[in-house]
């Protein structure tokens, strides 16, 4: 690798079959196309320090993460981690300066790697590099291919190994993915792609994988655990199905062993809340809804108190869920019912916020891998749009995503202000469900794994073979 030093890097990282075949790849364009915990991070970093080390010496080049904390608490420590097995494999500090106000690592060897969060990638603009490496892009906000675009023309240094290498679980066929499936099929040989599947990696227990497959629903199976680039449907949830969802059911036989959840998505012009009997093997059936024009915020209040009287009597709900964009609506629900011991929950942090994690999460429950449907409606709702508002069922049939330049459906639902607020309001009830095992038969649901806020919150464990 350099003169007068002979390394064997596989041998000292021992990466499995299919991380070599993207670290060796030549390709200018590579994708790491990788289920969850497959190593796409573990293998970007280490293939960021093969073109420091072996390919590009002495160049530039760029380490990319989501957003800064992605950075921090994922792909630095295993870039430090890969430089601390070199240093015990060679018994050599590799390491010349490393700068987090700088947010750099320079090598002895002359290279530097820059490490930046694609957040604001404006600031990216305009960097002389040889390479880059970027995490995650198809689950980032912004647009996969305005990534790419704004980037490539920053790989410029000459080197032996220019290249744009990307891990990221695919999030539809679109975007870059789309892109370098269409530049496979034509053969070119610039674009690489390595696809394996989350089963691939031989250092996460395949129980792991297991316990997420049970939860998840197929096509996020499909996607996250298999990698497949699924075709994106327009619908947003083409998997309700009226004869699977929409059912009878006998609300007060299950009154004493229930518990009751409500979302409620406040609103100045609109507002609506969803009832949820959620039984004690998990199943949630929607049994009621509010849509309204509120008069005033004291008027939706009444309506709200008044729609949770009438399915929960005495009783308390154990949880109510609602947005906390109105903190003033969300102190007085902590107010009303906090005190009877029911769980005020507005969505707090960023991946709760997430409209697409929470799209997952409604669809999970909707079609899980296994089993029957968990969320169900309650025949008796109403199937028509009166007005400007839709009640939940014609609103599940009718929601769409936005479409991207080229017509493909994005991962975002289009706002049409008619269909948005009662779903709002059924999202936000069902992920404030997943902190709770009682919602879910008493097992640990399955919780938002991949946002946009750039963190993994699964434990994983990592199993003592090789
Ligand atoms: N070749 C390897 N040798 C040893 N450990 C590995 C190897 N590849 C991956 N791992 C380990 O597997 C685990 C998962 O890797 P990593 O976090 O890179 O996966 P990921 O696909 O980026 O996951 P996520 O989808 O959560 O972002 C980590 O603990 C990592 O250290
Ligand atoms: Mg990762």
């Amino acid at each position: 690798m350099s003169e007068g030093l002979r390394l064997d890097l596989m041998e000292i990282f021992k990466p499995y079959q299919k991380q070599s075949q993207f670290l060796l790849s030549q390709a200018r364009n590579r994708f790491f196309c990788a289920g969850r915990f497959a190593g796409k991070s573990w293998t970007l970093t280490l293939d960021v320090l093969f073109s420091a080390l072996v390919y590009n010496q002495g160049a530039p080049g760029a380490l990319l993460g989501r957003t800064e904390s992605d950075l921090k608490n994922n792909l630095l420590p295993f870039l430090m981690g890969h430089l601390d097995t070199l240093q015990r494999a060679t018994g050599y500090n590799w390491v010349r300066r490393y700068s987090v106000g700088d947010q750099c690592v320079e090598l002895m060897n002359g290279s530097k790697i820059m490490w930046k969060g694609y957040d604001r990638i404006s600031k990216l603009r305009g960097y002389n590099l040889a390479y880059i490496a970027a995490d995650e892009v198809c689950w980032s906000e912004q647009n996969s291919m305005t990534i790419y675009e704004t980037l490539l023309p920053a790989i410029r240094v000459p080197c032996r190994r220019p290249s744009f290498a990307i891990a990221s679980s695919p999030n539809g066929l679109r975007g870059i993915t789309e892109l370098f499936r269409t530049k496979q099929l034509e053969g070119d040989p610039d674009f690489h792609v390595t696809r394996c599947s989350s089963y691939s990696n031989p250092y996460v227990d395949r129980s792991v994988v297991e316990s997420c497959k049970a939860s998840m629903s197929r096509a996020r199976y499909e996607q996250e655990i298999l990698a497949l680039a699924l075709k994106p449907s327009s619908a947003v949830f083409d998997q309700f199905q009226e004869s699977k969802h929409v059912v009878s059911h006998d609300v007060l036989r299950h009154s004493d062993d229930c518990k009751w959840v409500f979302g409620v998505d406040w609103g100045i012009s609109k507002a609506a809340a969803v009832a949820i009997q959620v039984l004690p093997c998990g199943r949630w059936v929607v049994v009621d809804e509010l849509i309204t024009h509120p008069v005033s915020r004291g008027h939706f209040r009444q309506d709200v108190k008044a729609f949770v009287k009438k399915w929960c009597g005495k009783k308390n709900p154990f949880l109510i869920s609602a947005d906390r964009a109105i903190p003033s609506e969300n102190m007085w629900l902590a107010a009303e019912y906090g005190p009877g011991r029911t769980i005020v929950k507005p969505l707090e942090t960023k991946k709760e916020q997430s409209v697409s994690n929470g799209i997952k999460a409604v669809q999970d429950l909707l079609a899980p891998m296994e089993g029957d449907a968990n969320l169900v409606f309650l025949r008796s709702l109403s199937r028509t749009i009166k007005g400007d508002l839709a009640g939940v069922l014609p609103a599940l049939q009718n929601y769409r995503f936005k479409l991207d330049r080229e017509g493909n459906p994005t991962d975002m639902p289009y706002k049409d202000n008619i269909t948005d607020h009662i779903l709002d309001a059924l999202r936000m009830a069902v992920v404030a469900g997943l902190h709770f095992p009682e919602l879910h038969g008493g097992k640990k649901p399955m919780r938002l794994a991949i946002g946009s806020d750039g963190h993994s919150s699964a434990p994983i464990r990592i199993a003592n073979i090789r």
